[in-house]
């Protein structure tokens, strides 16, 4: 691993008050409904579980997971489930959690397979969308942040499987 260090871009209360406007917003958003959560593993772990205890209608959830490739493999837009949902959605108001959008390709294929599934709605809600680097359209319904296009770790978000823990967003910055 390169030399590095990690700077503070959105702190941990940052990051706490707009989950909870996100929370908020969704349960207004469904309210009379119960929701159903696909949070994709494993980023997007801890801002489910954050988001999930923010929102004040019924909620239930469900674990998906793309598998990782190399650099090769993902310019070629193609997106491999290494998990599936453990429970069909049909007819159901599904919200898929990412942590972070990135080029959009992985969200926009996973919301297609899934949309092929028929919910009864389909809507995606990231942490973090970096809009600068977008390859494939997604329409995103909610967004935590809007970020400019820098490496970033915390919150689940890692740099080779380090730093998920942090409990704030921050940069990795390479020592030269
Ligand atoms: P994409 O939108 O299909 O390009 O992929 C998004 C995925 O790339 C996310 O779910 C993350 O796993 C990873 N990713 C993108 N940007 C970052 C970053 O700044 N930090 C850590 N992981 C990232
Ligand atoms: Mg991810």
């Amino acid at each position: 691993m390169e030399k590095h260090h990690i700077e503070v871009m959105l702190t941990e209360e940052v990051v706490n008050a707009r989950i909870k406007e996100l929370g908020e917003q969704i349960s207004r958003d469904y309210a009379g409904k119960s929701i159903h959560l696909i949070c994709i593993l494993k980023g997007s772990v801890y801002f489910t579980c954050e988001l999930a205890k923010r929102i004040t209608i019924p909620v239930t959830m469900d674990f998906m997971q793309c598998s990782s490739y190399g650099a090769e493999t993902k310019s070629s837009g193609i997106v491999k489930l290494a998990k599936d949902l453990d429970e069909p959605i049909m007819d159901r108001e599904v919200l898929i959690i990412e942590d972070i959008i990135d080029s959009g390709r992985t969200l926009s294929h996973l919301k297609d397979l899934l949309g092929q599934r028929k919910p009864a709605s389909l809507r995606l809600c990231t942490l973090l969308d970096k809009p600068d680097r977008r390859v494939a359209e997604v329409n995103v319904e909610y967004v935590g942040f809007q970020i400019e296009d820098k490496f970033v770790v915390g919150y689940g978000l890692d740099y080779d499987q380090k730093y998920r823990n942090l409990p704030y967003i921050g940069v990795v910055e390479f020592d030269s």
